[in-house]
């Protein structure tokens, strides 16, 4: 097949990345795409450093196994570990989270929020600094598993999302949601933080990113209509009734149990591993 007619790989712990791919969707209408929610091994966000390198490889491989042409990896936490090294080109979401803040920047200090794993990996601390921002960066643990359990809605949000900004700086210019679940609590951070705060996230800049790299290669197809297949590590319904709380999903829902997703994508390693060997010959 064509490499332009191939699908764009999309993969995170959860729902979260489906804000991503919402962008992804709007700016490129003419993809397909191909959506992985790891949610049986969700959170990311307190995990080791080195386990979601591991969880992040194998889901690329996995997406590689699908046919995809690119790797977008919706998901900060992962994308503050050691990217995977696979044949498509593959993007991360803290570069254009960085890229947001910058443009959001008025003198003052901007914040960061993000899973305990973002934070304590301090890639967005220090990018912003290396910029010369002054940076104020807080982990809210809880905030990603409100979102995956449905419950965005609910007051709970505003109390947590309270007690995380209770210690921050007065002279905020921004907020950065690192966590592609946050973008879900934007209209409650920004209620909180009142209209002389900019929330910003990454997802538009990402989906910007994304096209502009894959036009620069010639990989954009003009004939796709949108259509998404989702896999999920865990439960389907309970994925799609988060899904739905947030703003919906199309296309098909199939269960992948974690031992397909590692037998795909270890397939898939082994046939790369074949044809390298068979043009070194
Ligand atoms: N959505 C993921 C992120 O952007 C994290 C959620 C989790 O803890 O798994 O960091």
């Amino acid at each position: 097949m064509k490499r332009s007619f191939a699908p764009i790989g999309v993969f995170d712990s959860g729902v979260g990345g489906l804000t991503v791919l919402k962008a992804l969707r709007e700016r490129l209408p003419t993809e397909d795409f191909v959506y992985l929610g790891d949610t049986a091994r969700f959170p990311y966000g307190r995990k080791p450093k080195d386990m979601i390198a591991g969880f992040s490889r194998q889901n690329a491989r996995f997406l590689e196994s699908q046919g995809v042409k690119a790797v977008v990896i919706a998901c900060n936490t992962a994308s503050s570990c050691a990217l995977p090294e696979i044949d498509v080109p593959v993007f991360e979401v803290i570069e254009p989270g960085v890229a947001a803040a910058k443009a959001a920047f008025k003198g003052g200090v901007i914040g960061v929020v993000a899973t305990k794993g973002t934070i304590h990996n301090a890639v967005y601390q220090k990018r912003l600094e290396a910029l010369g921002l002054s940076v104020w960066a807080r982990a809210c643990p809880m905030l990603a598993p409100l979102v995956e359990e449905g419950l965005a809605a609910e007051d709970e949000a505003i109390l947590l999302i309270e007690h995380y900004l209770k210690d921050r700086p007065v002279n905020l210019d921004a907020l950065v949601l690192g966590c592609t679940h946050y973008p879900v609590l934007k209209a409650a951070f920004q209620a909180h933080l009142g209209g002389s705060v900019e929330v910003v996230d990454s997802a538009s800049t990402t989906a910007e990113r994304v096209a502009a790299q894959l036009e620069a290669r010639g990989f954009l197809s003009t004939t796709g209509r949108g259509e998404v297949t989702h896999f999920v590590t865990g439960d389907p319904q309970s994925y799609q009734h988060t899904a739905s709380v947030i703003g919906g999903v199309d296309g098909e829902i199939h269960h992948l149990e974690i031992e397909e997703l590692l037998s795909a994508g270890s397939q898939r390693a082994e046939r790369r591993g074949q044809s390298a060997l068979k043009v070194v010959a």
